[in-house]
């Protein structure tokens, strides 16, 4: 029986927040990746202060419309030793999830948000096959502290940003620029993600796997030079496509240019999912070749005319659309896991979200099967090598106080939200249809 949408539940309209972003005093790779000066932003400390304040940030995303949190776990936190588990933060995240169905959201969890315990890389990195066991015995944990009530779970965000920025371009921890130790790392994620689901599983039959993938849109910087526009497609082929094939069918094979070939085959890839999320943002307009970067030059442009992002980022919302049809290939329900703007005027963020969900409905006209919304973000917050720069909050964050202020676009999410809520689907059939590119 296909565990999603879920019977009771079948649309989710959410908010999106991870844990380091948001909670605060996180002892891991990435707190020292901050004190070794390797970021543009400065240091995450106390973030939004969330790890105290989780109740009434849930309560927060309800009052917003939202039917659904989307959050992460700490595996720091959890596991701040190799083996040794701390009851205490398990607790923690227990209780917010008693608190999200007291207030009738779905919970959805997500394992891995980017940071990994400090002693990880040096112990297990993801260079090693003992990633994934760790990396198993950690969901296992956390399964078992939630239990049931969690029906809605995600290993892995974005295991391609992880690996080009973790391992490719050296741009976050473990900061390594060595594209041979691409094709294991992904290997290993890939299994990482099947152990975790087959862990959840496990322990909770019910429950409904997915993954979040990063996609963007590419662009010919140049549209009149052969180059730039292959590089194009061979970024939308390898980036977007990659993936998509990798879950489709349990085979990848793809290129990065400019001769880093990524091919595997996982049989087992294919039954670990029950949706797929599309965290979409973007387009990064590219050209050929790349003086400073190995991968050709990219940047975004207002190439639409709607002006860009508080961090520069190019607004497309027709884009989603286009990559909406391409991840229906994998024929399973979609979640659009992470969409937002940076914009702290909020002059933007009401548009963006209606052209969104615009784009969002002609692709369910055309049929494909878009089960579920999260906004990113819930709250201002950290965001990673730009520090708090750009606020993509509904909810504005005081850091010194704390204290949270809703902005005017709160009322739009809420509006989109019963719009999108009720319009509903077919329940799909059990049976999984194959792969169809
Ligand atoms: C996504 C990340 C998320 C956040 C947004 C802006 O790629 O998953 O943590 O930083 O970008």
């Amino acid at each position: 029986m296909s565990r999603f949408p879920l019977i009771d539940r079948p649309r989710l309209w959410g908010t999106a927040v991870s844990h380091y972003q948001v909670e605060g005093d996180d002892e891991c790779d990435w707190s020292e990746w901050e004190r070794s000066g390797r970021t543009r932003g400065g240091a995450c400390g106390a973030a939004a202060g969330s790890w105290e304040r989780y109740e009434s940030d849930a309560d927060l995303a309800r009052d917003a419309g939202a039917n659904a949190f989307r959050f992460s776990i700490s595996w720091s936190r959890i596991e701040p030793n190799p083996g040794s588990y701390d009851g205490a933060a398990l607790d923690r995240y227990a209780r917010l999830v008693d608190h999200l169905l007291a207030i009738d959201l779905e919970p959805v969890v997500t394992l891995f948000h980017y940071t990994h315990p400090r002693w990880f890389h040096e112990r297990t990195p993801w260079t090693s096959t003992e990633s994934v066991a760790r990396f198993a015995a950690f969901t296992a944990r956390v399964a078992d502290a939630l239990g049931d009530r969690v029906r809605v779970w995600m290993p892995l965000n974005e295991p391609l940003v992880f690996l080009l920025a973790g391992f490719y371009d050296g741009q976050i921890p473990p900061g390594i620029a060595d594209g041979r130790l691409l094709p294991k790392v992904l290997d290993h994620l890939l299994v990482a993600h099947c152990a975790s689901a087959a862990a959840i599983r496990d322990r909770s039959p019910g429950a409904a796997i997915g993954v979040a993938h990063n996609m963007v849109a590419f662009a010919p910087e140049r549209k009149g030079s052969f180059l730039d526009r292959m590089l194009a497609r061979l970024a939308h082929r390898s980036y977007n496509r990659g993936l998509i094939e990798a879950f489709g069918t349990g085979r990848w094979d793809f290129l990065l240019p400019p001769t880093t070939r990524l091919r595997g085959r996982r049989d087992d890839l294919t039954s670990s999912l029950d949706f797929f999320g599309v965290n979409f943002y973007s387009r990064l307009h590219l050209r050929c070749p790349g003086r400073e970067r190995r991968i050709g030059e990219f940047h975004y442009r207002d190439a639409a005319g709607r002006g860009l992002t508080d961090n520069g980022w190019e607004i497309v919302p027709e884009q989603l659309e286009t990559m909406l049809a391409e991840a229906s290939a994998v024929n399973l329900p979609l979640v659009i896991s992470e969409n937002g703007i940076a914009d702290a005027a909020d002059r933007m963020r009401s548009d963006f979200m209606t052209e969104h969900a615009s784009a969002i409905a002609r692709a369910e006209s055309a049929g494909v099967p878009v089960h579920g919304y999260f906004y990113w973000s819930l709250l201002d917050n950290y965001e990673w090598l730009d520090g708090f720069g750009p606020k993509f909050g509904l909810y504005e964050v005081d850091r010194l106080s704390m204290s949270r202020f809703p902005r005017p676009s709160t009322a739009t999410f809420r509006r989109l939200g019963q719009e999108f809520l009720r319009r509903s689907h077919e329940p799909r059939s059990a049976e999984a249809a194959p792969y169809s590119p």
